[in-house]
C-alpha cells in the first residue's frame, strides 16, 4: 500500500518527494462514456493527477437520495483515473462554487428557510454528515493508503472568501476524518492575507488559487505556512462565460509562461480547468454582485482540452512546459477531425399549452408560492391566476427569479427579466381572463451571500397595488420531459414553417459519421434541447455561445430524435449541425 504525506518542503509519495501536476476534470460535466478518453489525454499532456469536485446536489436531488449511477458514478471515474496510472484529488465541498447551481448545495436544504449554511449550524451539519457518510464508501476505499488513487482531500472551498467560523472548519475536518479519510487534508484560498487567515486551520495544508504572478502569490502563501510544499490548487487558465457576455479566452503562450513560472518555483499545481465540459440540463450556476448573471451552458473555459475533448494550442504549449519538469509519455492524442455538417428540418410542433398535464401537476395557493415551496429545484414553472380589470392595469412583482414570460389568455404580453431588474408590466385596459407566467430559474447563484435563495415569483404580486390571489403553480419536469415523445408519436407529420413559442418541436435524423456534433442554435430564440432524451442544456440567442455540444455517446447511427423547447420564437425550422463550436465573440 502506498503513502502520501506533507513533508518539510515537498509532498512525499511512499516517502519520496513528489510534485503534483494535476488538472481539474469534473465528472459531472462530461458524458461518462467519455471519461476514459479525457483522463488518457490528461496523462498524455504530462499530468500525473486528476482533480474533481463532488457536486452534492447532483447526487442528492432529494433529501435522502444518493445517486451514484451513470454520470454520477464517481467510483468508476476514480477507477478510470487509477487505470490510467494517475492519482486523484477529491474536493467534496460541501460547497464547491464551480459555476455550478448553488455551488453544489442541494436546493432542498433551504426549503424551511431556517438552515444556516457554511457554518457550524445544527441543521446544516446534520445534512453534511449524511452526505459525507453516503460519500464515504466511494472515497475511503480509493485512498492511496488502501491501494487507490486518492492522495488529497480538500475541506470546504475558498472558505476565507465567505466566512470565518473556525468551529465549522474544525467540525468538517473531524467529520472528514471520522468517515475514514486518512490522506492529507487541504484548504484553498485566494492568496490574500485575510482570506488565508480565515479559510484554514492548523493541521490542514493551505494552498492557493490564482492564474498569474505565481512567485508573488506563492510568497503570500509561504508567509502563512512556513513549511510544507507550495501548491496552487486552482491555476486558472481560462474563465467561465455568462449569458449576454463575451467568450473568455487566455492566449496559450501567456498561459504556458505562467505555468512555467509556477513550476520553476518548485510548486505543485492543479490546472483549473484541464477540461471544462458542459453544464448539461439545468445545472449551471449564476453570479449576482448587484446584477444577476447566469452561467452559459458551455463550460469550455478555454481549457487545454476543449469542451468536445479535443486538444487546443494550450494543450500542446502546456505539454512542452511540463516536459521541462517531468517525464512525458511517447503517445499523444490524435488531431480532432471536424464534426459532420448537415441539416434537417423540424417535423412536428407541440404547443407547450397542449402538453402541460404531461409535464407536471398543479397545486393551488392563495398567494403565489416560490418554486422551492412547490418542491422544485430547477427549471421552469407555470403560474396561473385570473384577472378582471375595470380600466388600465399594471402588474407588479416584488422580484422575478429569474425570468417571467407573461400571457393573457395565452397571448404574450411581455417578459420580465431579473437581470434587467424588471418588476412591472402594463396590462391591456379592461383585461379579463387567465393570466399565466412561465417562470424560468436560470441558474442558482453559486458564490456569495445569495446561495440558496428561492426561485420563482417572489411576492407580493399585485395589479394596481392589490395582491392577486388564488394561484396555481405547476412545476414542469423538463429534465425527463415525460410523455413528450409519445405526444409527438401520436401526431401526424406536418408542414412546419415557423416556430412560435412556447412550443416543443421535433426532428429526426441519421448520423453521417460517428462522433460528437455541434448544434447551431443561432437562428433560435431561447430554450432547451434534448437528443434521444439527453438534455443538452439551454440555448439563448444573446450568446455568447451559438452552438451546443452534443456528446457522441448520446447519438446512434439512425433514428436520432431531437426535441427543442423554444420559449420565444424562431423564423426558421431548419436544424443545422456545424463542423466546429462557435462559443461567441471574444473580449476586445
Ligand atoms: C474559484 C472557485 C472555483 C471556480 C473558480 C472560477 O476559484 O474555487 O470553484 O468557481 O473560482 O472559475
Amino acid at each position: 500500500m502506498g503513502s502520501f504525506a506533507i513533508g518539510e518542503r515537498e509532498f512525499l509519495l511512499d516517502g519520496e518527494p513528489f510534485r503534483i501536476i494535476s488538472g481539474a476534470l469534473h465528472y459531472f460535466r462530461v458524458h461518462p462514456d467519455q471519461w476514459a478518453d479525457r483522463i488518457r489525454k490528461a496523462r498524455q499532456m504530462g499530468l500525473n493527477t486528476i482533480e474533481t469536485y463532488v457536486a452534492w446536489n447532483a447526487h442528492a436531488p432529494a433529501d435522502g437520495d444518493f445517486d451514484l449511477t451513470g454520470g454520477l458514478d464517481l467510483g468508476r471515474f476514480l477507477d478510470l483515473v487509477a487505470a490510467e496510472g494517475l492519482y486523484a484529488i477529491v474536493r467534496p465541498g460541501p460547497y464547491i462554487c464551480a459555476e455550478w447551481a448553488n455551488g453544489g448545495l442541494p436546493a432542498w436544504l433551504f426549503r424551511d428557510g431556517a438552515v444556516g449554511i457554511r457554518r457550524d449550524e445544527p441543521r446544516f451539519m446534520a445534512a453534511v454528515t449524511r452526505y459525507y457518510e453516503q460519500l464515504a464508501p466511494v472515497v475511503v476505499a480509493r485512498q492511496v493508503d488502501r491501494g487507490g488513487p486518492i492522495i488529497l482531500v480538500q475541506v470546504e472551498n475558498e472558505y476565507g472568501a465567505y466566512g470565518a467560523d473556525k468551529s465549522y472548519l474544525r467540525k468538517l475536518t473531524e467529520l472528514t476524518r471520522r468517515i475514514g479519510v486518512t490522506v492529507p487534508l487541504t484548504t484553498v484560498d485566494q492568496p490574500l492575507d485575510d482570506m488565508l487567515d480565515r479559510g484554514s486551520l492548523p493541521g490542514l495544508h493551505k494552498t492557493a488559487s490564482f492564474g498569474s504572478r505565481a512567485a508573488e502569490r506563492l510568497a503570500a502563501l509561504r508567509r502563512h505556512q512556513p513549511t510544507g510544499p507550495l501548491m496552487c490548487s486552482e491555476f486558472w487558465n481560462g474563465w467561465f462565460d455568462s449569458w449576454g457576455g463575451v467568450h473568455h479566452v487566455t492566449p496559450a503562450d501567456q498561459c504556458a509562461r505562467e505555468l512555467g513560472e509556477l513550476l520553476e518555483c518548485g510548486a505543485s499545481v492543479n490546472i483549473y480547468m484541464f477540461h471544462g465540459g458542459t453544464n448539461f440540463g439545468f445545472t449551471n450556476g449564476a453570479n449576482d454582485k448587484g446584477t444577476y448573471r447566469p452561467i452559459a451552458t458551455s463550460y469550455d473555459y478555454d481549457a487545454p482540452l476543449d469542451e468536445a475533448g479535443d486538444p487546443t494550442a494550450k494543450y500542446w504549449a502546456y505539454r512542452e512546459v511540463i516536459g521541462r519538469y517531468a517525464p512525458l509519455s511517447d503517445d499523444v492524442p490524435a488531431a480532432a477531425a471536424p464534426a459532420p455538417a448537415f441539416g434537417v428540418r423540424l417535423g412536428k410542433v407541440l404547443p407547450l399549452w397542449d402538453v402541460l398535464d404531461r409535464l407536471g401537476k398543479g397545486s393551488e395557493h392563495d398567494e403565489p408560492p416560490t418554486m422551492d415551496a412547490a418542491g422544485q429545484s430547477a427549471g421552469l414553472a407555470l403560474y396561473r391566476t385570473e384577472i378582471d380589470l375595470a380600466g388600465p392595469g399594471v402588474l407588479h412583482i416584488a422580484e422575478v427569479r429569474d425570468r417571467a414570460q407573461v400571457f393573457l389568455d395565452r397571448q404574450a404580453l411581455g417578459t420580465l427579466e431579473r437581470e434587467h431588474k424588471d418588476r412591472s408590466l402594463a396590462l391591456p385596459a379592461g383585461a379579463r381572463g387567465v393570466l399565466e407566467l412561465l417562470v424560468e430559474d436560470q441558474g442558482r447563484v453559486d458564490y456569495g451571500p445569495r446561495l440558496g435563495e428561492p426561485k420563482g415569483l417572489i411576492g407580493p404580486v399585485t395589479v394596481n397595488g392589490e395582491p392577486l390571489r388564488r394561484w396555481e403553480i405547476r412545476p414542469l419536469d423538463l429534465v425527463t420531459i415525460p410523455g413528450i415523445t409519445e405526444a409527438f408519436a401520436a401526431r401526424p407529420p406536418e408542414e412546419v414553417t415557423v416556430l412560435a413559442g412556447p412550443a416543443f418541436a421535433e426532428a429526426e435524423f441519421d448520423l453521417p459519421a460517428p462522433g460528437d456534433l455541434f448544434l447551431d442554435t443561432s437562428a433560435w430564440g431561447k430554450g432547451v434541447v434534448w437528443i434521444n432524451g439527453f438534455c443538452l442544456g439551454r440555448y439563448w440567442s444573446r450568446g455568447p455561445q451559438q452552438t451546443l455540444h452534443v456528446p457522441g455517446p448520446v447519438l446512434r447511427p439512425s433514428g436520432n430524435r431531437l426535441v427543442v423547447l423554444e420559449l420565444q420564437a424562431s423564423g426558421t425550422t431548419q436544424v443545422d449541425f456545424v463542423p466546429a463550436p462557435r462559443l461567441g465573440p471574444l473580449e476586445e
